[in-house]
């Protein structure tokens, strides 16, 4: 089969621009560490309050996102060890973004999202809700306090 020079140059550009696609994701999830969405547990949104796993939210911070707060609305961790963090929603989808750190999930009514991350600054962190979910979306946030480890 004969083809054209510019046609397989442009071939070997769409090739090499896959390559260079599939290298991002593969840098971002090694090299930053950034998790793509992988725990997959469910739960019935109408019943979050009676749900043992969700019984003592704050507890081991477990967090109950609903319009328009997070549950409890202060949360405290040690510095320097890994934190994980469970999340389920009372209602609609959510966001949970712990600004200035990789901690950062979707909540979506009937999954209970999770993710583990190390805190190596001591400070307070604003938490915030990234995903549009109604006329009180922009007041919706809490606040984590990192505290020094003690040894
Ligand atoms: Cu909750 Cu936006």
């Amino acid at each position: 089969m004969n083809v054209a020079f510019y046609e397989k140059l442009w071939m070997w550009a769409a090739g090499v621009l896959i390559v260079a696609f599939l290298a991002t994701i593969a840098v971002g999830v090694a090299g930053s560490a950034l998790q793509p969405p992988s725990h997959v547990e469910t739960i019935d949104p109408t019943k979050v309050w009676t749900d043992p796993r969700f019984a003592h939210p704050g507890a081991t911070v477990v967090v109950v996102a609903m319009m328009y707060a997070f549950m409890p609305a202060e949360m405290r961790v040690p510095a320097g060890r890994p934190v994980t963090f469970r999340l389920t929603s009372a209602d609609v989808t959510h966001g949970f973004q712990i600004v200035g750190t990789n901690g950062n999930t979707m909540v979506v009514p009937g999954y209970i999202s999770q993710f583990t991350t190390v805190f190596r600054e001591p400070g307070e962190y604003l938490i915030v809700c990234n995903e549009y979910c109604g006329l009180g979306h922009h007041v919706m946030s809490a606040k984590l306090i990192v505290e020094e480890a003690r040894p």
